[in-house]
């Protein structure tokens, strides 16, 4: 255990059926994005139900311009600090580039980051990731897909763009996520797309939605934890709001965040995207 923190306000643990009763009551959920025990500590005593070891550390930890040199050695050792930090959120890890081309190459990589510490995988990608997502399900492993803007794709994508403008482009988001549920998938997370198609998807499907830059009508938001305490470097991306203003604290930061998801303040209409 890091330390303790008497004002923790996650009286006791997150899990998966949690999360699932929480979409179901309609109770937004919050997620930041940590690297390190001491973040995590500080959310656990804010309110935030999840925490994503994101294999943005690439960019905001080791100072690369892309998530793409990202190793799975990096993202255990991330999910082993954060573990030892947190007492009741729900931790889940990324697979990093090239962990997951193959099934069983992602079940392997995704049993290291089981063991490090997380309780879900998230993996980038579509219909194609079908048979890896039926696979680690069957074998215990929860799933969360993401969808919409995946940063791993950059290249193929020409820069960071908004994902599912057109009709066609909405269709085919629909028709994946349907397709990663009925693999196993257990939370899709859509990066970047209209708030409205943020929200048909969130009623189209059976598991939680998280969003970022995707309007405040899925299941639950996610910010970088740089982005949302004004530590990032460079271009601000328009879905991110500097919670860590007016003389608040980091603590306070997280609370405000998490409040201001649950209340449905965050994200206001000038940190989303039309079709
Ligand atoms: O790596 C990450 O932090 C992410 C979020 C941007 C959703 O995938």
């Amino acid at each position: 255990m890091y330390s303790d923190n008497t004002q923790r306000k996650l009286t006791k643990p997150v899990t998966l059926s949690t999360l699932k009763q929480m979409k179901a009551d309609q109770e937004k959920i919050s997620v930041l994005t940590a690297y390190d025990a001491s973040f995590t500590n500080v959310m656990n005593a804010a309110g935030v139900e999840m925490i994503l070891v994101g294999d943005s550390l690439g960019m905001v930890i080791q100072g690369r311009d892309s998530t793409l040199p990202v190793t799975i050695e990096d993202m255990c050792y991330h999910t082993a600090a954060v573990k030892r930090g947190n007492t009741n959120a729900f931790i889940f890890s990324d697979m990093p580039f090239m962990s997951y081309s193959k099934p069983e190459q992602a079940l392997d990589n995704a049993a290291k980051l089981m063991q490090a510490g997380a309780s879900m995988i998230k993996l980038e990608g579509g219909s194609w990731l079908a048979d890896t997502v039926r696979l680690l399900s069957q074998r215990g492993i929860p799933v969360c897909g993401h969808l919409g803007l995946t940063p791993q794709s950059v290249h193929k994508f020409g820069g960071y763009k908004v994902q599912g403008k057109t009709q066609e482009a909405a269709d085919l988001l629909l028709k994946e996520s349907l397709e990663l549920v009925d693999a196993g998938a257990d939370m899709l997370l859509y990066e970047c797309i209209p708030t409205e198609l943020g929200k048909t998807l969130t009623e189209a499907v059976p598991v939680p939605t998280i969003g970022i830059g995707a309007g405040p009508h899925t299941d639950a938001q996610v910010l970088v934890v740089q982005d949302m305490i004004g530590l990032n470097l460079g271009h601000t991306p328009r879905f991110v709001k500097n919670f860590l203003t007016d003389g608040r604290n980091i603590t306070e930061a997280f609370e405000a965040y998490v409040k201001e998801v649950k209340d449905m303040t965050f994200p206001g209409p000038e940190h989303g995207f039309k079709s």
